[in-house]
C-alpha cells in the first residue's frame, strides 16, 4: 500500500511559515483576483484562494464581471492594477468567457505581478530555465509536495499526461529543469500505456475520471493526481486510486492532494512577488 502524499498537511505547513513571515513585513501583500462569467468550479476555486490569502494576512481585491464583459473592460482594469503600487499580484481566473481573447488579457499583466506565471515572459523563462518571477501554481505545488516527501526528480523518468498551459506544460518543464527525463502524453498520443508503464513518476492532468489504471503502471511508481472531476456529488481524480495505490510507492489523493498545494503555490507566489517589488 502506497504512502499518501498529504496535500493538506504540506500546504498547512507552508501556510504557517508564510503567515509568520507576513507578520514581519512593513505592509501587507495584496492579491487582486479577476473573474468573469459564472463557472461554478471557478467560483469555488476563487473563494478558496481568497479565503486562504486573508487567513495568511494578505489583502485581497475581488473583481467580478458577468459573461458579457468586453475585452476593453478587462484591459482597463488590468492597466489600472498594473499601475497601482499597492497591488502586488494579479490573478485572472480561467476560463474566461468565449468572446475574450485570454492570451491578450493574460499578456497585458505586468510579468512582475503575474501570480500564475502564465504571461509569455514567465512561461518563456520557465521554458529556458531562467528563473521566472512566478511559476504556475499547480506545478510549483507539485514540486513542493515531492520535496516534502524527499522524492527526488533528478535522473527520474517522468510521464506527464496532459499538455495544458495551466498544468501539463509547466509541470513538464519544471521537472525537466530539475533534471528529470520527461515524456508528455496528450489526447493524440497513440499508446499512452507505453509511456506510463516504465515511468518512475506519473503526473495525471488530463481531466478524465479514473483514467490511469493499475495495468498502466509499474510497481513502486510515484503518482501525482491533478484531476478534479465532478461525478454526481463526488470529486474523482484522474487515477483509479483503489487499484493503483496497491502498486504505487507514493500517491496523491483527490481531494486533499494537489488541490491544496495549488493554493499553497499561489500564496508562495504572492509573497515572492511582494518581495520582488519591495526588494526585500
Ligand atoms: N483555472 C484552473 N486552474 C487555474 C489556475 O491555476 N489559475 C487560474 N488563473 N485559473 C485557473
Amino acid at each position: 500500500m502506497a504512502t499518501i502524499l498529504d496535500g493538506n498537511k504540506v500546504s498547512d505547513l507552508i501556510s504557517k511559515n508564510i503567515k509568520k513571515e507576513v507578520l514581519t513585513l512593513p505592509t501587507k501583500p495584496k492579491l487582486a483576483v479577476i473573474m468573469a462569467g459564472d463557472n461554478p468550479s471557478s467560483e469555488i476555486y476563487v473563494r478558496l484562494k481568497q479565503q486562504k490569502a486573508r487567513e495568511l494576512g494578505f489583502e485581497t481585491e475581488d473583481y467580478r464581471f458577468d459573461e458579457t464583459v468586453t475585452e476593453n473592460e478587462l484591459e482597463n482594469l488590468i492597466t489600472k492594477l498594473n499601475n497601482d503600487s499597492t497591488v502586488n499580484a494579479i490573478l485572472v481566473q480561467l476560463p474566461l468567457p468565449k468572446n475574450i481573447d485570454k492570451d491578450k488579457i493574460i499578456n497585458l499583466i505586468n510579468p512582475q505581478k503575474d501570480v500564475d506565471g502564465f504571461h509569455y515572459e514567465n512561461a518563456g523563462k520557465l521554458m529556458l530555465n531562467q528563473k521566472p518571477y512566478a511559476i504556475a501554481c499547480t506545478a510549483r505545488g507539485i514540486m513542493e509536495l515531492l520535496k516534502y516527501y524527499n522524492i527526488a526528480v533528478n535522473g527520474k523518468s517522468v510521464t506527464v499526461i496532459g499538455r495544458s498551459s495551466i498544468v501539463g506544460t509547466p509541470v513538464a518543464r519544471l521537472m525537466q529543469n530539475n533534471n528529470a527525463t520527461v515524456t508528455v502524453c496528450h489526447s493524440k498520443t497513440n499508446d499512452i500505456k507505453k509511456h506510463t508503464k516504465d515511468a518512475d513518476i506519473i503526473v495525471c492532468a488530463l481531466g478524465k475520471p479514473k483514467f490511469l489504471k493499475e495495468d498502466m503502471v509499474k510497481q513502486g511508481v510515484v503518482i501525482i493526481d491533478v484531476g478534479i472531476n465532478r461525478v454526481g456529488n463526488a470529486i474523482i481524480g484522474d487515477v483509479d486510486f483503489e487499484a493503483v495505490s496497491q502498486k504505487a510507492s507514493y500517491i496523491s489523493p483527490v481531494p486533499k492532494g494537489v488541490g491544496p498545494m495549488t493554493i499553497a503555490g499561489l500564496m508562495q507566489n504572492t509573497l515572492d512577488l511582494y518581495k520582488l517589488q519591495n526588494t526585500l
